[in-house]
């Protein structure tokens, strides 16, 4: 029987969480080891989970013997500076998205990655979904392909509020400019199911609306971008009535495909109805536990299909191009 493998936590706030339940009774990885700069939410986290072990601050955690990999879901801000800390001490590295808002620390660590042979990956839920098979499956040329040539890509978002109710209770980085927002926080996930289809994607023209305040989040994104040839439009806005709604089609000359509230899948030939490909909970559950199987492999220096932190990064340039656009001369006029 292949060896348990032990994993740290650093970062216990909301997908802290979310990870630490998902890891229970799993077959091989074990959470074992957790630390937070918050001394509440360590002392919610033992409550919770009495078998887990505290560290006393994150380098003690990182140099736990015995440690195969070590989880990230802090802030943006530390991932690079923990992710560094964890290939000193060999250890394979699953840190949440957005990687980093620093990318000049970014480009640093994915050369060493690439030096070193470090095993290192960024979680993006939609990376093991059934959804990204499919539309990978039908971008395929020939009978197995069912969009025909690929004509356009639409991603439409929307929020009743910005943080989502889930979200409440993480912290006020969320929902400020300079970590936070639904542009890293969720739109990075159809951005790099785009990116992963289609290759790098180019900001043709950007505009994000912001608070007079300067310090919150975007409240408004409408953009242009092209990717392999083909036009992709983004509108995004807090507002309406539904927590959460987003939306990734793709449309071809014979079809289109599309992904509905993170894990459904819907495909149509031209001008008939639309086919559930699953039930879109079934298909979380399924994604939520090939992912898990996906860790395992980048820990056992196996292939696995997680994106790696070039990959993040790709996206996140994307992502920073949109909410920047007078830097980088994308603007709408
Ligand atoms: N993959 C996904 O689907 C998904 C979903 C939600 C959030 N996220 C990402 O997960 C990360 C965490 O988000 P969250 O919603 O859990 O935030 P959160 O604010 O709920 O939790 C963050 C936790 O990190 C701790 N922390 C902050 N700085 C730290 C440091 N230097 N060292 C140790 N602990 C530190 C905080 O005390 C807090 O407990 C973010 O990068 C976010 O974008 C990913």
């Amino acid at each position: 029987m292949s060896a348990r493998l032990e994993v740290g936590v650093i970062g216990l706030g909301v997908m802290g969480q979310r990870m630490l339940a998902r890891l229970e009774g799993h077959a091989r990885l074990q959470a074992t080891q957790v630390w937070d700069a918050d001394p509440h939410a360590v002392a919610r986290t033992l409550a919770a989970y009495p078998r887990l072990k505290a560290a006393a601050n994150a380098e003690a955690l990182i140099a736990t013997p015995g440690l195969a990999s070590l989880y990230i879901a802090t802030p943006p801000a530390p991932h690079m500076a923990l992710s560094n800390r964890a290939f000193d001490a060999g250890l394979a590295v699953l840190c949440e998205k957005p990687l980093t808002v620093d990318v000049a620390a970014a480009r640093q660590a994915i050369a060493r990655i690439a030096r070193e042979g470090q095993r290192a990956a960024v979680n993006f839920s939609l990376a093991s979904s059934a959804g990204l098979a499919a539309m990978q499956a039908a971008l395929q040329p020939g009978p197995q392909g069912a969009l025909g040539t690929l004509q356009a890509g639409r991603i439409e978002l929307a929020f009743a509020a910005w943080p989502r109710p889930w979200q409440a209770a993480a912290g006020a980085w969320l929902s400020e400019r300079a970590e936070g927002g639904f542009t890293r926080e969720v739109l990075s996930h159809f951005i790099f199911v785009l990116q992963r289809l289609l290759g790098p994607a180019t900001v043709r023209a950007s505009t994000p609306v912001y608070p007079a305040d300067g310090r919150g989040a975007e409240t408004a994104l409408s953009a242009q971008l092209e990717a392999g040839g083909v036009p992709v439009s983004i509108e995004a806005r807090v507002g309406g009535d539904a927590d959460d709604v987003n939306r990734m089609t793709l449309q071809g000359s014979a079809g289109e495909i599309e992904l509905r509230n993170w894990f459904g899948v819907y495909r149509r030939r031209a001008g008939a109805d639309w086919d559930s490909l699953g039930d879109p909970a079934e298909l979380r559950t399924r994604g939520q536990v090939d992912q898990l199987t996906q860790w395992v492999a980048l820990i056992d220096g196996e292939p696995h299909g997680l994106p790696g932190f070039a990959e993040a990064l790709a996206v996140q340039e994307t992502i920073e191009a949109l909410l920047n656009p007078s830097v980088t001369g994308h603007g709408l006029r």
